[in-house]
């Protein structure tokens, strides 16, 4: 089925330096259907970053439309954006953002309970998923970095999103544990069927992609 999930529409972004204003993302149209895999690639600097943040509705485009799931959130406030975020958007950063002071089980039960749901079976599903039941209790500081970030793709994806966006989710873990975190990122994309957009420098899993967008100095080529 090809449900379109995510579109951008002649987005543009710039920001105001204190002399002057750099234009990082131009003129970028993109769409992604359910369930597909899409990598993005480019060169440091290139606008990878910028361009995720805001087909997630982390930041705002400063012209062009972003529609996320048939919403066009151009315009969403930031509690609408919030909302958005907790029903329809899976993030997982390259260095975790996992919370200290909470558990394994904990961390990957948070966006659930800021949305007021609790569901332990789907917690459950998602430790298993990501084979971490024994360690459930343990605390980020305890964890390998493979395991933060089997952690984070958990807790990214615990409220069933129908987009799972990774910036570079392997770039601080070693080569056997970059294999196993992607592995089990395209494991879960088959599973629960959720698109995937991943920023990655690594031409073997972008071989892998449905499609693959490469950002020139902030241009799709
Ligand atoms: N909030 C900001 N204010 C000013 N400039 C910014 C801001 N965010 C990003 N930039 C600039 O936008 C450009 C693109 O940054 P971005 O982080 O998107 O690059 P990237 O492709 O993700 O690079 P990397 O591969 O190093 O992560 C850079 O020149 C950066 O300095
Ligand atoms: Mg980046």
């Amino acid at each position: 089925m090809n449900q379109i999930v995510l579109e951008a529409n002649q987005v543009h972004k710039s920001f105001q330096l204190e002399n002057s204003q750099i234009d990082v993302l131009k003129n970028i149209s993109l769409s992604v259907n359910s369930g597909e895999f899409v990598a993005i690639m480019g060169k440091s600097g290139s606008g990878k970053s910028t361009l995720l943040s805001l087909l997630a509705g982390l930041d705002q485009p400063t012209t062009g439309h972003i529609n996320l799931n048939g919403e066009d959130i151009t315009d969403f406030s930031e509690e609408e954006l919030a909302l958005k975020r907790q029903s329809d958007i899976g993030f997982v950063f390259q260095s975790f953002h996992l919370i200290p002071t909470l558990s394994v089980r904990e961390n990957i039960e948070f966006p659930l309970s800021i949305a007021r749901q609790n569901n332990p079976d789907r917690v459950d599903e998602l430790l298993a998923a990501v084979e971490l039941t024994h360690r459930s209790n343990s605390f980020p500081h305890q964890l390998s970095g493979g395991e933060k970030q089997r952690t984070a793709i958990a807790r990214a994806l615990v409220a069933k999103p129908k987009i799972l966006f990774a910036d570079e989710p392997t770039g601080n873990l070693d080569e056997k544990n970059a294999d196993q975190v992607m592995q089990l990122l395209l494991n879960l994309q088959q599973a629960f069927n959720t698109a995937l957009v991943i920023v990655t420098h690594d031409p073997g899993l972008a071989e892998l992609a449905n499609c693959t967008i490469h950002i020139v100095d902030g241009q799709l080529q």
